[in-house]
């Protein structure tokens, strides 16, 4: 595959990159004079936020693949099925995440500013490298050898890794700061609910969201985007306890090497369902430190049980 992203500047003309260079405008229309409206920091916008998912969603795997490859033997049929479904619900929140940046984000950047080509170009490598652990996924079957079978797939898998990583930094680095420039945040809102309204996020990213930014910050981010209060009741929710009991139940089991045992109860915010998860700390990487904090990231993620009506 080709070489999709490194730690390297994208290219030369971007070694001493700055956002409000004149060489980005594409018109006098529009002014890279907007990031001071922004009312906290670049690692708070939900651009990051999706990253840190991601991040999390994927070191998460890893560490799901490492601890079936460390019992060795042959995969079993619930085995199969959870390693299925968890990369599958990964591969929805990647496609989801891209085609906001390639069908939402992009065409209305490219109207105020010149959108490094490389950050859209990139996708379709990353997506190829991403077929190919699927193609693995799709092929397991009970009884395959985990240190073969499990371990091209980890193989296949961290490749992937290495090349979405400098891909996120990259966005961050570059995309991110020139978006802030040119668009200030009730225009990135419009923007972002514009294509919600076309294709809404689905509950298991809203979820995995949730989960790998921490409670905390969620509040936070819905307060600093003026995202009604009661959404959390209706739809934030809901969305992190389907993640719970329908994705992380799975993720524990198969790093437990104990089939899951799923609720029987369809009362979503029942307590009793706390017992099927644990626990999973990550501590999201961000861009840069930056001083416009709020000052309640805790960067933790939340702590794997599902949410009562308190934790909101
Ligand atoms: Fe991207
Ligand atoms: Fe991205």
């Amino acid at each position: 595959m080709s070489k999709v992203a490194s730690s390297q500047p994208l290219d030369e003309s971007l070694k001493n990159f700055s956002p409000t260079d004149p060489k980005y405008k594409v018109s006098d229309k529009y002014l890279p004079d907007k990031e001071s409206l922004w009312p906290y920091a670049a690692d708070q916008c939900g651009w990051v936020m999706v990253h840190n998912a991601l991040r999390g969603e994927i070191i998460q795997f890893q560490e799901t693949l490492a601890a079936i490859k460390a019992r060795r033997g042959t995969l079993k049929a619930w085995e199969v099925e959870c390693i299925q479904d968890v990369f599958i619900a990964h591969l929805y929140n990647m496609e989801e995440h891209h085609s906001t940046e390639d069908n939402i984000l992009s065409p209305e950047f490219m109207k105020r500013f010149h959108y490094p080509d490389k950050l859209t170009d990139d996708h379709e490598a990353i997506f190829a490298q991403l077929d190919i652990a699927s193609d693995i996924v799709k092929s397991l079957k009970t009884g395959d050898d985990t240190i073969t079978t499990i371990g091209s797939l980890s193989r296949e898998f961290d490749i992937y890794k290495e090349c979405i990583f400098p891909h996120f930094r990259e966005e961050e680095t570059y995309g991110l700061p020139l978006s802030r420039a040119y668009f200030g945040p009730k225009e990135f809102q419009k923007i972002m609910s514009k294509g919600h309204e076309k294709n809404p996020p689905n509950p298991e990213a809203i979820g995995c969201f949730i989960h790998f930014n921490g409670v905390q910050s969620i509040r936070h981010f819905l307060k600093a985007e003026g995202i009604p209060y009661f959404l959390w009741y209706r739809e934030v929710r809901r969305s992190y306890n389907k993640y719970v009991t329908e994705t992380l139940v799975k993720v524990n089991a198969l790093k437990a090497g104990v089939e899951p045992m799923y609720p029987k109860t369809s009362c979503f915010s029942c307590m009793s369902l706390s017992a099927v998860a644990e626990p999973v700390p990550f501590a999201p990487p961000y861009a840069a430190s930056h001083d416009k904090s709020l000052g309640t990231q805790d960067g933790s993620s939340t702590n794997g049980t599902v949410l009562s009506d308190e934790a909101a």
